[in-house]
């Protein structure tokens, strides 16, 4: 079974995408064969700035690669690396009715949020459909807003496969009910947009400081406190065992403490969370041509599976 995701590059990195996202594509690596890759022909859509688009793409390869990307077991590239998903999209346009597109959620979505609409965005579901068909994946795991998408790469195969026999693999996308919404610290959705981050890679007095302004009630230190409606119990959940969460508890319902040293103890619990990864982190960081050849290493295995792909495609149209 083959499980593909592409990651859009967006700097900086909160726990809300660890929890939400990044360390569930991790896991997906024991289950199938995975390829995943940093979307960095989508990120055109949004990033129109050479250095930013440069450095979104290295932080997001050295942030997965960090955090337990294993290059050897899964194949990790940049998609823009293979450039065979490029002649694939042209084919499949061809494939792809304007009403498809018109119906597609996220572009109306983000024209009507007065992202100059232009056909990068227009057309950007069939350069997904190119990614998602060319490597054959059966299983695409995605947030609630990319299943049209999915849906849509479905159709378009079924579409081309009409015409030119049984060559495009259908895909399915995988959607996880149950991934929780990590909170931000005014207990809102945790959102780059709504400012009410914890970042997982801040300088360690940054992360002190969002952790420090988590929003709670005004009990004081003799007040006897409620667990269950508290944001920084709720983060706590995150990173804390069962044994953990009892005793937090307990001095909840013991007064004597305030809501400053239950904070202190999320962040010495998400300092420790994430130390491991910082390490490495830091080293990739700094050694970006260990990085580079990561990347070529994976975009080398990639573009093999892509190109003999190709090599059947444009046999079956006549190329
Ligand atoms: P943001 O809302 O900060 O802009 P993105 O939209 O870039 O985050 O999200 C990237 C990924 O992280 C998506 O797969 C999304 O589902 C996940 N994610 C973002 N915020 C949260 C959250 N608060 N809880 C759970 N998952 C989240
Ligand atoms: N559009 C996806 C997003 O914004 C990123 C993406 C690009 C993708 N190509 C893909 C996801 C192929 C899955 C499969 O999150």
């Amino acid at each position: 079974m083959r499980i593909l995701s592409g990651i859009q590059p967006s700097g900086t990195i909160h726990i809300g995408n660890y929890f939400g996202m990044i360390k569930k594509m991790i896991e997906a690596q024991n289950d199938g064969e995975l390829f995943a890759f940093i979307a960095s022909y989508h990120a055109l859509t949004s990033v129109k700035d050479k250095a930013l688009l440069e450095k979104n793409i290295f932080e997001a390869s050295v942030n997965f690669l960090a955090l337990g990307m294993d290059p050897e077991k899964s194949t990790f590239w940049v998609q823009s690396d293979v450039k065979e998903v490029l002649e694939l999209y042209w084919i499949l346009s061809n494939h792809t009715s304007m009403g498809l597109l018109e119906r597609a959620h996220s572009y109306k979505d983000k024209t009507a949020r007065g992202i100059g609409a232009n056909h990068g965005l227009f057309s950007y579901p069939v350069l997904m459909a190119a990614d998602i068909l060319i490597y054959d994946s059966n299983i695409v795991p995605v947030g609630k807003d990319q299943i049209q998408h999915v849906e849509m790469a479905r159709d378009i195969a079924i579409s081309f496969n009409h015409v030119y026999g049984d060559i495009l693999v259908l895909p399915e996308s995988k959607v996880d009910e149950e991934v929780s919404t990590v909170p931000g610290t005014d207990g809102a959705k945790m959102s780059k947009s709504y400012g009410n981050t914890i970042d997982m890679f801040g300088s360690k007095k940054g992360v002190k400081k969002q952790v420090m302004g988590i929003i709670t009630d005004s009990k004081e230190l003799d007040d006897v406190k409620d667990h269950t409606t508290c944001n920084v119990y709720k983060l706590c959940e995150l990173f804390m065992n069962e044994n953990e969460l009892k005793q937090l508890q307990q001095r909840y319902a013991t007064p004597g403490e305030g809501y400053g040293h239950f904070k202190l103890s999320l962040l010495d619990k998400i300092n420790e969370h994430f130390e491991p990864y910082t390490k490495r982190r830091e080293h990739l960081l700094n050694n970006p041509k260990e990085v580079k050849e990561i990347l070529d290493f994976g975009a080398k295995k990639a573009r093999k599976i892509a190109s003999a792909k190709m090599e059947i495609i444009r046999n079956a149209v006549g190329l």
